[in-house]
């Protein structure tokens, strides 16, 4: 058995040769070292040569353990010329499509496998709630429920049909947990978060993967309660191994426990720091070589039992049995990359999802375009921005490939080529780019930090240019339509690099205001890494279209979703902010707080979680509880009228929350509880059946336990979290239930 195998190479290995095993080393800088001296048990960040490199000298260590090699493709394989890259999950988090979700991450896995990677970063389980946070494309929103259904899906997806599978790679539930409650929205900041907190919002999603069978989770690199998450025991043992039974392995981040010696400084040296990481449970520590020596003077003087770090390893090499790799090594292999990488199959799968996260938050009627020899001038400085249009964790992946014959091939659509491709015979696409956003530069406070370490470049917005603005209104007025592609850059987003203000910057907004002045309708296309604050001009606009990072197939779906060829079915996964200072604006914030708006502004978004149009109107009706007293072991049935009124197609979201009315704890107003996709045919009307056991109907009370409470409810369904858009209806739950802590 697996067990008796890892046992029977445990008995064989020194110290050393475990504690490497614990080791994730960064092999971007050359791995010799890393194997023959460290031992090191996993690398990542490897190119194809690196592994092959680091594979044949762990060939010649005396046991001959096989690496484990990892890397962040978390929307699709990062760093490979050629590879398919998809939306990030913010954009697929607009689909609503778990079962699609599956399918992305199948693809990602089957090609990341082929280049000898066993391991994912990804997905991503954090709640995105301060919108200036840096990571929020990495993430699918805002609401745990949402999350949990689509993380699920994507660990379904990279694990398939189980580890043995040489397609299946081992999927991370990260960064664990409430890593995303930042201050200021400023990455990684300590997580000020009570345990009620958590386990209201930030843990139910890995809770749900966790019992699911995710193989691996990240820890945050942040600190809770003054305990970094690293050694977090209340976290890793009494809620994740103890109440939720996880057994899987758990890796650090970025050198987290080299962090708490020289940033936390909680703890004096790489001993103490150490043994405090493997007592509380982790098993992989990234990119800290002091590990390799900390761990082992932590053993010499008594702090640490060889024990504890016999059950970290233990861990490790189940992986290692259970992926095969002792038996059939998984390698870069060159001829299965030619058959599946960016395979026809692959790209076909990438326009699905790109159209599906698509989310058309305004229309006046223009969209879709339509008409015999139209002009579209297509203006702004992502609309033909390969990078903005992937986003984060794309690397070259979707950029240029070179041919045999020396010439580029463009992997990525932009929208411009998407319009030239998808318009009808006759229209006309003229451009002009009309602004740009930023340049990187020097720090203006200098160019050291006064410890004398380098300060980072920081991002200057650039000034509008009068010169680029004339010439896009020229192409607007001599169109007739315009599509301005505004949003942010690459440069704004990832980790450490938060906004603090969320506004389209550069020349961007006075571009915007020139267009809307020309009076061609004007057509906003918002490709950015997150909600932005849209000035007026764009508000007003003849249409918004949000497009959060759609791929490489993205500029294709926004072209065919403006010409009309495929129908808007995205749902907003997260809100817009009004302004920057409206932070946060996500829909299920505790109700009735006095102090709940500003004397400026009210406290609705822009647009709320879960709003979108079609090109046709869907109406709710008539939503009926077929049994209103119920308990909490009972399943709530209700059925809802759905008429498609106009004429095109629908593929409707139709949105289920629950209200608990009166708490014994202070709640949200409404939380999503499930939620079903029904095509309806123009004119088509339909009932529709919806379940949810009451069992769901929990909230967490001031004791932190999950619970049931009696008294009444009522389910709102609907199109989106705005109270506008649910009909409600009441129930009565007449016993207590407790769920899970
Ligand atoms: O996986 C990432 C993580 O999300 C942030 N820090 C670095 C890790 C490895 O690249």
């Amino acid at each position: 058995t697996v067990a008796e195998r890892v046992a029977d190479l445990l008995a064989r290995m020194t110290l050393p040769e475990k504690v490497g095993q614990m080791l994730q080393l960064n092999a971007r800088d050359g791995v010799r070292h890393l194997v023959e001296d460290m031992h090191a048990g996993s690398i990542l960040h490897a190119s194809p040569e690196r592994v092959l490199e680091a594979t044949a000298l762990v060939e010649r260590t005396r046991l001959r353990i096989p690496l484990l090699v990892a890397e962040d493709c978390i929307h699709g394989h990062s760093f490979w010329i050629g590879a398919t890259i998809f939306p990030t999950q913010l954009g697929m988090a607009a689909s609503w499509d778990p079962a699609l979700v599956e399918r992305v991450a199948r693809v990602t896995a089957v090609e990341v496998a082929a280049t000898g990677i066993h391991w994912t970063f990804s997905p991503v389980l954090c709640i995105a709630r301060d919108l200036r946070w840096g990571r929020v494309s990495e993430t699918f929103g805002e609401d745990p429920f949402l999350i949990g259904e689509l993380a699920s899906a994507m660990v379904r997806g990279y694990q398939g049909d189980g580890l043995a599978d040489p397609t299946a790679i081992l999927a991370t539930a990260k960064h664990f947990a409430g890593y995303s409650e930042t201050q200021g929205g400023r990455d990684a900041s300590e997580a000020d978060i009570s345990r009620r907190k958590l386990r209201s919002w930030f843990l139910p999603p890995f809770e749900r993967v966790a019992r699911e069978g995710c193989r691996t989770f990240m820890l945050g690199y942040q600190s809770m309660d003054g305990v970094p998450i690293t050694v977090n025991s209340w976290l890793l043992d009494e809620v994740l191994r103890g109440e939720w039974g996880y057994t899987g392995t758990l890796v650090t981040d970025w050198d987290n426990v080299g962090r708490m010696v020289w940033e936390q400084r909680v703890h004096v040296d790489y001993a103490s720091a150490s043994a405090a990481a493997v007592k509380a449970g982790n098993d992989m520590v990234m990119t800290t070589p002091g590990f390799f020596e900390g761990a082992q003077d932590a053993v010499a003087k008594g702090m640490l039992d060889e024990s504890d770090i016999d059950q970290a390893v233990r861990r490790i090499l189940t992986l290692k049995f259970e992926l095969g790799l002792f038996e059939q090594p998984r390698h870069p292999d060159p001829a299965r990359q030619a058959v599946v990488i960016g395979a026809p199959a692959h790209a076909e799968v990438n326009l699905e999802i790109a159209r599906r996260s698509l989310v058309l938050l305004r229309n006046d009627g223009t969209l879709p375009m339509a008409g015999e020899g139209r002009t579209v001038a297509v203006v702004g400085p992502n609309a033909d921005d390969q990078h903005a249009q992937l986003g984060d964790w794309a690397g070259a992946s979707g950029q240029t490939e070179w041919l045999p014959d020396g010439h580029p091939r463009e992997l990525t659509e932009t929208v411009l080529d998407g319009l030239r491709a998808v318009v009808p015979a006759g229209w006309t696409v003229t451009t002009a780019r009309g602004a740009d956003i930023l340049t990187v530069g020097p720090d203006p406070e200098g160019e050291f930090f006064p410890d004398g370490q380098p300060r980072p470049h920081i991002v200057h917005p650039s000034p509008a240019d009068p010169a680029m603005i004339a010439e896009a209104v020229a192409a607007a007025e001599a169109a007739d339509y315009v599509v301005a592609v505004v949003g942010d850059h690459i440069e704004l987003v990832g980790e450490g690099k938060s906004t603090a203000t969320l506004e389209l910057i550069g020349g961007q907004v006075a571009l915007l205001d020139a267009l809307a002045a020309t009076g061609t309708p004007l057509m906003v296309v918002l490709i950015s890494s997150k909600p932005l604050v849209l000035p007026p001009s764009a508000l007003n606009a003849a249409a918004i279209i949000f497009a959060a990072n759609p791929g490489m197939r993205g500029g294709r779906a926004i072209a065919e979703l403006l010409l009309g060829v495929i129908e808007p079915t995205g749902r907003l996964p997260i809100s817009f902010a009004q302004h920057s200072g409206q932070q946060p604006t996500y829909y299920n914030q505790i109700r009735g707080q006095h102090g709940s708006r500003y004397a400026d502004l009210t406290q609705r978004p822009a647009f709320a979680f879960g709003q979108g149009l079609s090109y046709t109107t869907v109406e709710y009706d008539d939503l009926r509880i077929e049994q209103t007293e119920v308990t909490a072991a009972d399943t709530l049935r209700a059925t809802v009228t759905l008429h498609n009124s106009g004429t095109r197609p629908a593929l409707e979201t139709v949105q289920v929350y629950v209200s608990d009315t009166v708490t014994s704890a202070t709640w949200a107003d409404k939380e999503l509880k499930a939620y079903t996709q029904v095509s309806l045919s123009p004119g088509e009307r339909r009932t529709v059946a919806l379940e949810l056991p009451v069992a769901a109907c929990t909230f967490v009370d001031a004791a932190g336990a999950r619970v049931v409470e009696p008294g009444d409810f009522e389910l709102l369904v609907g199109s989106s979290s705005r109270d506008e858009d649910l009909l409600r209806a009441g129930f009565n739950v007449s016993r207590p239930v407790h769920g899970p802590a």
